[in-house]
């Protein structure tokens, strides 16, 4: 059995969900290598100490620098803010580490651009971690587009959407509130929930062309965490925005977090020639399936529930009948990547595929600040 010694930096939200997948990932996967919690580094020591408890990480780090100088570290995660993405990606990659960063990839592309070269200069295992694409049912929708059962794509649609920023007393920035900081986040829902679905959208049906958008900052000015005083909101708090698929398909994305009454709704539609194909993160187990190639009085909406054991990763779990989660899509990612380093094809997404969401991003900015349609840089 190989080893492969990690250190993760961060240890919030993502922090326990890559934890968690080290900790599950032998359970249920037959892999010639296991994952070993080495080092966990945070700049919050007392949060840092009691996760490496919680976790069962061997030592405890709050400096990412002295983390990457390390020999006796394989891979690094990043699963801390944005805004450091860039220069810890950069210093493990010339630290000759492999990588696995949450997303967005980086503040901007241009930032994610320098990534990409560091990371393919020293030739390290990388992967983004837009986790989405190892939800079952996403992976299952992939294998019936990939099959040709849509046939030709008209329409791509997606939707994500919150309400937790609704309050005009909500502070920004600091720890608990670096989402709202632009200087921190980079942007606001289109770097957060947008590139979910951009992600997911050029997974499934190919690159973008073009896009226009529109953007909306609902409160202009909160206190900052950081100095106490009233200060202007930089990030976007909803977006939306029109795209043409090199594929000649026409889509629609959404994204706020002021859609009263929503927690976490990411939704997809594509609609083919064919069939159509729908999923729902609150029903995350259920693909919609629609196929015109049934006879007529037959012809419906199909609720797949997705968890036979021939369905994408479901084999590894319970019984058919028997769902999992959201969690489970960061096991998956962590499994993808390790075999991909024993089988040498590698887990996607990839820094430089992730560098196209990223270029999407930023177009959709440019786009919501011009009015203009913007081109996608071919890479
Ligand atoms: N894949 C997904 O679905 C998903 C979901 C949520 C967040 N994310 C991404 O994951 C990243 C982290 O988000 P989160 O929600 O876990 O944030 P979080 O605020 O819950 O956790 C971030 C942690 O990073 C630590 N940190 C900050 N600066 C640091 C530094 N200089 N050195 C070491 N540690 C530092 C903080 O103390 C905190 O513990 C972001 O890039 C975010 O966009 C991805």
């Amino acid at each position: 059995m190989k080893t492969i010694n990690v250190g993760l930096i961060g240890c919030g939200f993502m922090g326990r969900t890559h934890s968690n997948a080290h900790r599950r990932l032998g359970n249920f996967f037959k892999l010639d290598t296991q994952t070993v919690l080495k080092a966990i580094c945070d700049s919050n020591e007392a949060k840092a100490k009691e996760f490496a408890q919680t976790w069962g990480y061997e030592s405890v780090e709050t400096d990412w620098h002295k983390l990457i100088a390390r020999k006796d570290i394989d891979l690094i995660e990043i699963t801390a803010p944005n805004n450091i993405h860039a220069e810890i990606a950069i210093e493990a990659a010339r630290a000759g580490k492999m990588i696995i960063c949450e997303k967005p990839l980086a503040m901007n592309g241009e930032q994610g651009l320098q990534m990409v070269e560091a990371i393919e200069k020293a030739g390290v295992a990388n992967l983004v971690s837009f986790n989405y694409r190892r939800m079952p049912a996403i992976t299952l929708a992939k294998k019936l587009i990939d099959e040709g059962r849509l046939g030709r794509i008209f329409h791509y649609r997606a939707k994500f959407l919150q309400d937790w920023t609704i309050s005009k007393d909500l502070p920004q920035g600091g720890d608990a509130l670096w989402r709202l900081d632009v200087k921190v986040a980079g942007s606001g829902v289109t770097g957060d929930l947008l590139a979910h679905c951009i992600d997911t959208a050029l997974w499934l049906n190919g690159s973008i062309d073009t896009v226009t958008a529109m953007s909306e900052t609902f409160v202009k000015e909160r206190k900052s965490n950081l100095t106490g005083q009233m200060e202007k909101v930089g990030i976007d708090d909803a977006c939306a925005f029109l795209a043409r698929f090199k594929n000649g398909s026409l889509a629609t994305f959404e994204s706020t977090r002021y859609a009263r009454g929503h927690k976490a709704l990411y939704t997809f539609e594509i609609n083919g020639e064919h069939g159509s194909i729908a999923w729902d993160l609150h029903d995350l187990h259920r693909l919609q399936f629609f196929d015109h190639h049934d006879p007529g009085i037959l012809r419906g909406w199909r609720s797949i529930h997705v968890t036979d054991s021939d369905h994408p990763y479901m084999g590894k779990w319970w019984v058919p009948g028997l769902q999992i989660g959201y969690e489970h899509s960061f096991v998956h990612q962590l499994a993808d990547f390790v075999e991909g380093l024993s089988n040498h094809k590698p887990a996607g997404p990839t820094f430089r595929d992730a560098l196209e969401t990223q270029y999407v991003c930023d177009a959709v900015l440019k786009s919501a600040h011009s009015g203009a349609w913007v081109k996608i840089p071919g890479q």
